[in-house]
């Protein structure tokens, strides 16, 4: 487990923003930097220079490969999150959709990321799709058996996030994996936030397609990956030069492969080392020292089990989010509200889940990453509970 100090994060302000991005891990910058000076060639040039950078490659695909149970020529490397969601949602719809010779019909559902909403809008107006947008219930979990009941005879793709980014709730992909498998259909799983964090396997979830992002796994931004279980036909975004099995053309961006992969090492290590337990017990921490500082004002949102273990979405009684953190500035964490030119609108997933505008308005993400201590926690606990007696004095 990593207990040092990073040593460019510093004690204060205490940074609770996980869920939006991860401190590069200073292994992850030592393992990229030879790609960026000798091993500097593109790896699919036929002399000598081109070896180095290839076994990098390789070795990174491969590290990858092993963090999900999947075998390497699965991943596809792209450069996000957001594309590897659009490649999944689009190119696995549009590929089994002409295979089958139908107009697709893809089933989502309403916490999603926008990157996956995003496109099955694109695949809804530019390629006539219809799209079934599952609800969730109070907890932020779909149930299977909505999925089940939304199939039809031209369903080609189910697409529902392992972890919401906002409340952390794990969906049940396991259960909605045996649906879809028994009904002959597609699984996608955008597993952005939940990758490094939780144990993720791609054959134990039974996922075909599955979204892995380097920015949220202390990798830098810029890098993502697509698992494709072998044999799962997909139509590539982009054309070109035929990397990425075909799937994604462009020169491979080696050094944030290899930072992937050093990343997805360090997770594996890192999980099998409690790093789970450990931040379960602080995001516990924090939310019992919040309440215990504002007696029956503080409410946890999320499911209270299947939930990342860092993730902690709260709101409290008598405060506005933004302006809670604006008055403590000590703490960098996110709100549950979107800010569109100065206005402030609740978050489409609390919405979801049936929260009031108030409370969805007054929550607060506070997401804990491998460097949050205790003393973070217990910082940041003192700091919002004093916002908080300002906001409602
Ligand atoms: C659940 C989820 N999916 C996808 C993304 C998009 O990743 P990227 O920023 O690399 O495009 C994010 C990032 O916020 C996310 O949280």
């Amino acid at each position: 487990m990593t207990t040092a100090r990073h040593p460019d994060l510093p004690s204060r302000p205490v940074y609770l923003d996980h869920n939006a991005t991860t401190p590069v891990d200073p292994r992850v910058l030592d393992a990229m930097l030879p790609a960026l000076r000798g091993d500097f060639a593109n790896p699919s040039s036929t002399h000598a220079f081109a070896a180095g950078p290839a076994r990098l490659l390789a070795a990174a695909r491969a590290e990858v490969a092993a963090l999900l149970g999947a075998r390497p020529e699965e991943i596809v490397l792209t450069g996000s999150g957001s594309e590897a969601d659009a490649l999944a949602v689009r190119g696995a719809a549009l590929a089994a959709a002409t295979r089958r010779g139908v107009r697709p019909h893809v089933i989502t559902q309403v916490t999603e990321h926008p990157a996956v909403l995003a496109a099955c809008e694109e695949l809804r107006t530019r390629h006539g799709a219809r799209i079934t947008v599952l609800p969730v219930d109070a907890e932020g979990r779909v149930e299977p058996a909505d999925v089940a009941s939304a199939i039809t005879a031209d369903t080609v793709l189910v697409s529902v996030m392992h972890a919401n980014n906002e409340t952390g709730t794990l969906q049940p992909i396991t259960e909605i994996a045996a649906v879809c498998r028994e009904r002959g259909v597609l699984l996608h799983t955008d597993a952005a936030q939940s990758v490094g964090k939780v144990p993720v396997d791609v054959d134990a979830l039974g996922v075909d397609l599955l979204t892995v992002v380097g920015h949220k796994m202390y990798a830098p931004k810029g890098v993502a990956a697509l698992y494709v279980r072998r044999g799962v036909a997909v139509h590539p975004l982009v054309g070109g030069g035929g990397q990425e099995h075909g799937l994604r053309a462009g020169t491979e961006n080696v050094p944030h492969a290899v930072a992937l992969g050093a990343a997805a090492r360090i997770a594996r290590a890192e999980l099998a080392d409690g790093e789970g337990p450990r931040l379960a017990d602080l995001r516990d921490r924090l939310a019992a020292r919040l309440a215990g500082l504002l007696p029956g004002r503080v409410h946890v949102h999320g499911h209270p089990v299947h939930r990342l273990p860092g993730t902690l979405n709260v709101h409290i009684d008598g405060t506005v989010g933004h302006e809670l953190l604006a008055a403590t500035p000590d703490v960098a964490a996110s709100t549950g509200s979107a800010c569109h030119s100065g206005s402030h609108t609740p978050s489409a997933v609390l919405t979801a889940m049936g929260l009031p505008g108030t409370d969805a308005l007054a929550t607060l993400r506070l997401s804990l990453g491998r460097w949050t201590t205790q003393a973070d926690v217990d910082l940041a606990a003192v700091l919002l509970a004093a916002g908080a007696d300002g906001a409602s004095a």
